[in-house]
Order: C-alpha cells, then sequence, then structure tokens
C-alpha cells in the first residue's frame, strides 16, 4: 500500500506547487547543479530532420539497466565514427542484415547484449521502413503528432515497437522527442511524468509520497498520477517538469526550493594538487566539530595520497564560487574472502565545512564519486562511520552482507558499514575488511 499522510489535501498541492515554481526558477537560471542532462551528448543535428529523429528513438529501445550518460556517449560514438554511423538509417540497417549489425552496434557499446540488443534495433528499423518510409517524423504525422494515439498505435503494435512500446520507457522517449527534435504534440499533457529513480526520490524529497514508498511496486504509476493530481489546475504539463525533477535529484538536492530560491552554483570536480592546502583547513575544521575525532584525519589524507591505493580520480572536491566546501575520497581496498581477495573500496574521509552541513554536499559528492567507481568498475563502498548518519546515505552494517571489520570479533559491528552500488554486488561474497 502506498501510504496516506501523502493525501494530498489543497493545502499541500499549494505547497508543492510553491516548490515547483521555484525549481522551474533555478532550472532556468541554470543552478539546479549545473548537470547536462544524457541526452545532450549528441551530434546537434539539425532538430527537424528525419536524422535526429531516429538518432533520439533508435537508442532509446536499449536504454535500460544501465547508466544513461554511458549510453549516449556511446550513441555519440557510433555516430561520429564512419564505419558505424549507417546503423542510424533504417535502410542501410536492414541491407546489412543482424551480424553487421551486431558488430556496429557493440563495437562503441551501444548495444551490450550481442543478440537481444542487434534484434532490437534490427525490429525497429523494419518498422520504420516498411510502414513509415523509414521515417519517424512520418510515424507521427501518421497519427496526427497526438500523443495518445502514438501510444495507443504502439500498444496495439507491440511486436514492431519491442522495448519501445513499454509504458515507461514509451513516455521517456516521446518526452525526449518533445526535448529534441522539433515536434510540437497535439496533447502533450498526455505525456506523464517519467518517473524514473531521480524523479521518485525527488518526488519523495517534496512529500507527494514518502522514501519508504519508493520500495512499493506500483510506485511509478502512482507517482504519475499524483503529479498529474498537482498540476492540472497549474500552467504546467508533468513532462514539464521532469528535467528539473531530474537535475535536483542527480545533484543531490543541492538547492533548495522549500527554503529560499537562493541557489548556490556548486561544481563537484577531482581534486588537484594546488587544492591541498585548503582542503588541509577544509578537513581540520570538519573533524573538530566531532569530539571522538583523532584530530590528524587532515594529515592522514596527506599520507592517503601517497599510496598506491589512492586513485586520483576518486578524490573529488565541492566548489561554490571558488571556494572549497567539501572533499571525499574512495580508495582501493581488498576483501579477503575464502576464494582469494576482492577488490572494493573505502570511503574516507569526507568532510563538509561546518557552515555548509545539512544541504547535501556530501550526498552530492558521493553520489557523484559512485558514479565514477560504477565507470572504473567498481560496486561496493565500505566505510567506518556513525550508522545514524550514513544509514541515511544508503550504508547498512557490512556484517549483513558477511563482511566484517577485522577489529569486530563477533561480526556484528553497526559502524563497519557497506553500499552496494550494484544490486548484489556483495552477493555470495563473504570475508574480513581491514580499514584504518
Ligand atoms: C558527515 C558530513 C560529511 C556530512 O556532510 P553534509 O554535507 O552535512 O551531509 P548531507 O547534507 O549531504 O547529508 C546527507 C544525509 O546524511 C545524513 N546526515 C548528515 N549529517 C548528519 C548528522 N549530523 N546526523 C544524522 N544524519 C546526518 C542524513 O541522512 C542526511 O540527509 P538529510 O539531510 O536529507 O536528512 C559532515 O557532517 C562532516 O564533514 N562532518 C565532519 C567530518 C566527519 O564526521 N566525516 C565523516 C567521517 S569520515
Amino acid at each position: 500500500m502506498i501510504s496516506q499522510p501523502n493525501k494530498l489535501t489543497p493545502e499541500k498541492i499549494a505547497k508543492v506547487l510553491g516548490a515547483v515554481e521555484n525549481l522551474m526558477q533555478l532550472h532556468q537560471d541554470g543552478t539546479l547543479g549545473g548537470e547536462v542532462m544524457p541526452e545532450d551528448a549528441n551530434p546537434g543535428l539539425r532538430k527537424g530532420s528525419d536524422e535526429n529523429y531516429l538518432y533520439f528513438t533508435l537508442p532509446m529501445a536499449l536504454n535500460y539497466q544501465r547508466n544513461s550518460y554511458r549510453l549516449w556517449e556511446a550513441t555519440l560514438q557510433t555516430y561520429r565514427d564512419k564505419e558505424t554511423k549507417d546503423v542510424f538509417f533504417p535502410a542501410a540497417v536492414v541491407d546489412m542484415g543482424i551480424d553487421a549489425l551486431r558488430e556496429k552496434l557493440l563495437k562503441h557499446k551501444v548495444a551490450l547484449q550481442p543478440n537481444r540488443h542487434p534484434q532490437i534495433w534490427m525490429q525497429l528499423c523494419e518498422t520504420f521502413k516498411q510502414r513509415f518510409d523509414g521515417s519517424v517524423k512520418n510515424f507521427f504525422a501518421a497519427n496526427n503528432g497526438c500523443v495518445a494515439n502514438i501510444k495507443g498505435y504502439m500498444a496495439a503494435n507491440k511486436k514492431l515497437f519491442p522495448y519501445l512500446s513499454g509504458a515507461k520507457i514509451m513516455n521517456y522517449w516521446l518526452y525526449v522527442m518533445g526535448q529534441y527534435t522539433d515536434t510540437v504534440f497535439a496533447d502533450k499533457q498526455n505525456i506523464t511524468v517519467a518517473p524514473d529513480t531521480h524523479v521518485l526520490q525527488a518526488s519523495a524529497k517534496l512529500g507527494i509520497i514518502t522514501p519508504d514508498d519508493i520500495k512499493n511496486s506500483y510506485v511509478r504509476s502512482i507517482v504519475s498520477e499524483r503529479w498529474d493530481a498537482v498540476l492540472k489546475e497549474s500552467k504546467w504539463h508533468p513532462i514539464d517538469i521532469h528535467t528539473p525533477l531530474w537535475l535536483w535529484s542527480r545533484s543531490g538536492f543541492v538547492a533548495n526550493p522549500q527554503r529560499s530560491k537562493e541557489a548556490h552554483t556548486m561544481t563537484i570536480r577531482q581534486e588537484h594538487p594546488r587544492d591541498y592546502p585548503e582542503v588541509y583547513a577544509l578537513v581540520k575544521a570538519a573533524f573538530a566539530t566531532v569530539s571522538h575525532a583523532d584530530g590528524d584525519e587532515q594529515d592522514y589524507l596527506n599520507e592517503l595520497r601517497e599510496k598506491s591505493t589512492f586513485i586520483p580520480a576518486l578524490s573529488l572536491v565541492a566548489e561554490i564560487e571558488d571556494k572549497l566546501v567539501g572533499q571525499i575520497v574512495l580508495y582501493e581496498m581488498e576483501i579477503a574472502a575464502p576464494s582469494g581477495p576482492v577488490t572494493q573500496l573505502v570511503l574516507s574521509p569526507v568532510s563538509v565545512l561546518p557552515d555548509y552541513f545539512r544541504r547535501g554536499i556530501a550526498r552530492a559528492m558521493m553520489e557523484r564519486a559512485y558514479e565514477i567507481a560504477l565507470e572504473l568498475g567498481y560496486t561496493a563502498v565500505f566505510l567506518c562511520g556513525d550508522p545514524a548518519v550514513y544509514r541515511g546515505l544508503g550504508y547498512v552494517p557490512s556484517c549483513e552482507f558477511g563482511i566484517s571489520h577485522v577489529d569486530d570479533p563477533d561480526k556484528t559491528a553497526d559502524w563497519c558499514m557497506a553500499r552496494e552500488l550494484v544490486p548484489g554486488a556483495l552477493d555470495g561474497i563473504t570475508g574480513t575488511i581491514e580499514i584504518e
């Protein structure tokens, strides 16, 4: 059951609309964390060209179980490579056959699965070629540019549009088409909020659902319905708020639309040696607020940077208007497992300038670090810390995974914690770790 406390009273709707107004403003000002959307990595084709429509359609059907930024970067590489560019032209795809298509799609990793993904791509090309003269624009025109008709046609002809006809991805695809092509849909209101993880998190943050509701299997349709209800009498269509909600969540909710319109232009970037003195002072100031701290965490960080386990790409700083307000380091360590060592990461230290506590800076740095960690092939992070703080950041005691600290002979400590970056990453791994 979705919880009742989120029932949409008129007062609640008014409050959420106030926050939405601020978020839209922050988005317009470009201050929602300064992030770009995954689809922004594109070759900048003419918006109204058939090629542009196909560019934003075909990869969409492979957009699952992976980081969207990676997909669109791979798509761009595929488009720029003259040996693979023809995969964006349905007639050429149908002519080349499945084996050549497979090779081209795998080259830059647009396809990850060697069989299923090329089949999906081929079927879509056949559909567009045979029924709409190779043009997504023609497909839209045949449906009077009407979202309801397009959705109806695809739902009735699911086999012609593998994966793309799934309710969630179809909706999201139509949103992308509205953003990145010159399509003007007659009934934009029929594109519902596309509730991916970020939109769900942002909806919970605004009180549309509770954080617990996110685990509910019906949550996506409930979130769409609730946004429809909230925005019904407003000047926005549900899909208008997708990008602001998405960016807001992805930047770790740094901007607080409910608190004020003041926004921070925070950048999270790799630490540079010239930052070391400022980081030293920052770590010292942050840990001075911790009663049980050793007081030498800043020196520990200096030593850490000299070790072979240090990964420069995973030493990040958060900067607001040329001032460093946070730092985070994730370094490599090995889990001593019966079957042999397993390499993963330790998060330590993380610090934020005390004047900036509880504005989501640590969370934003962590999210960025996790993305980089995933790109580097790591799938879990460990740390020693206060469970009261880190539970809220997605960590659970590592003993729950069967992995304990060497200083915890009972294997029950709640201060040695872990977070999987990929669900199931620690399945089947037991053993001990040592974190200084
Ligand atoms: C721990 C620290 C890095 C958190 O930084 P921060 O930017 O204030 O944290 P965030 O605002 O991103 O908080 C994210 C979440 O962490 C949890 N959290 C952060 N500080 C917390 C605290 N003092 N008590 C309980 N939970 C806390 C909450 O779940 C919070 O989410 P919420 O604000 O939505 O409730 C910061 O307090 C700090 O530098 N402390 C001193 C150094 C330190 O203890 N480092 C950690 C040991 S290595």
